[in-house]
């Protein structure tokens, strides 16, 4: 007899996205003349750059010939990638990496998922609430937490609440933890962290002997010179943190997929006999085991990224969804709702109306302006009260929403 895992039971509602699209399909049905504008998940509109599209066609035709076909590549990803990003992302930073610390994959929500197989049951975890989902359902299903509680929340995870109050940065737990997940420039809220409070985290971690796993999937929307863009920016962080970086957002690969992470040699984790273990092998091992590489076609195309044609095409859109989150930020704050983030991060993170909860006010922009954005509840407890919008729309369908915003609630 086939047995399930039960902790697939323990979770609550379907993954986030998929119910909002069930709920606007619901809707479109209904009404099906309404032009619906999406803010709601962060994907992107604008076409790839052409520097990008230049290099993958050249890709594509190396693979239409057999001297030139690529089969499996190395697990770990191509050197002429790994070489660029190590040199652009990490050297111009004061960062020096070994080209086995970085690892190529289809996504950082893999990654993110994934991550934490290699880490043992009984580690307590600590996650901001809200968060990125994956975090707490990817230790959900692999039997790290307990049961939720009415609020949503799992027994045996360390949640630290991320509210106005605290700027959304949160302070190290006062219990002890061994796994703490963190995500700057933030998603959902678009908070970002100084150096200060990531070295806090990092001498946190030290004390703890805890692990960070830090997402930096938006750092190309930081704007400020001040804010990292990699924790490793952070004097010994590489002691104790993994980072996560992902072209999704950065270069338009959401349809694509190519993204990496960064396990350095000097992280260690610990057995249960107490002997320090190096984590790099233990990922590189997993990776090799579960993963036959990223695409060929896909890897040509992310170091393009990294070419001067690359860089200031892909900059350009940026810059592009960048005066979206303004033009979201202003329009919002002019008809006097209270807005954090769009400022390093394509993130707006918007505080209900009084007396809506966050989904009744997404049904009711999605009813009355035909507006689709994400409700803060959706991820965690101390998302409750607020709404999230993204600026990786169209700019004429951003400045569009606005102005049906501005009729109709
Ligand atoms: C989001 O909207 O939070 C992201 O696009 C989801 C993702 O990157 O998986």
């Amino acid at each position: 007899m086939a047995k399930i895992n039960e902790n697939f039971l323990k979770l609550q509602a379907g993954y986030l996205f998929p119910e909002i699209n069930r709920r606007v399909c619901a809707f479109k049905a209904k009404n099906p003349d309404a032009k619906i504008i999406s803010l709601g998940i962060g994907d992107v509109t604008q076409p790839l750059p052409p520097a990008i599209i230049e290099a993958m066609q050249r890709a594509v035709d190396e693979m239409a010939a057999a001297d030139t076909l690529h089969g499996y590549g190395p697990e770990q990803g191509y050197d002429f990638l790994i070489e660029a990003i190590i040199e652009n992302d990490y050297i111009s930073r004061g960062v020096d990496l070994d080209l086995s610390e970085v690892f190529i994959s289809d996504g950082s929500k893999c990654d993110t998922g994934n991550i934490q197989e290699i880490f043992g049951q009984d580690n307590i975890v600590a996650i901001t609430d809200p968060s990125y989902p994956v975090y707490v359902d990817s230790n959900v299903m692999a039997g790290r937490t307990g049961s939720a509680n009415k609020n949503g929340q799992y027994d045996k995870i360390v949640y630290m609440p991320c509210t106005a109050e605290n700027n959304f940065i949160p302070e190290p737990p006062p219990m002890s933890v061994d796994i703490i997940y963190l995500c700057f420039p933030n998603n959902p809220t678009g908070a970002v962290a100084t150096k200060e409070i990531l070295a806090k985290w990092v001498d946190f971690a030290r004390t703890s002997k805890a692990i960070i796993l830090f997402d930096a999937a938006y750092e190309a929307f930081i704007t400020d010179p001040d804010i990292p863009h990699s924790i490793y920016e952070i004097d010994r962080a590489k002691e104790v943190a993994i980072e996560f970086r992902s072209f999704s957002k950065t270069a338009g690969f959401t349809g694509i997929r190519c993204a990496f992470t960064v396990v350095p040699k000097e992280l260690g984790a610990y057995a249960s006999d107490g002997r320090a273990v190096e984590v790099n092998p233990l990922w590189n091992r997993r990776h090799c085991t579960k993963f036959n590489g990223t695409s060929y076609v896909s890897q040509v195309a992310a170091t393009a990224v990294y070419t001067g044609e690359g860089k200031k095409q892909t900059k350009r859109i940026i810059d592009l969804y960048m005066n979206n989150a303004a033009t979201i930020r202003e329009s919002l704050a002019k008809l006097g709702y209270r807005v954090y983030g769009g400022v390093n991060a394509p993130y707006l993170w918007m505080k209900t109306p009084d007396g809506f909860t966050s989904w009744d006010f997404f049904d009711t922009l999605l009813q009355r302006a035909n507006v689709v954005g994400t409700p803060g509840a959706g991820f965690g407890p101390s998302g409750e009260g607020y709404f999230r919008l993204t600026a990786f729309a169209r700019p004429t369908d951003v400045k569009e929403a606005m102005q049906r915003i501005a009729r109709s609630v």
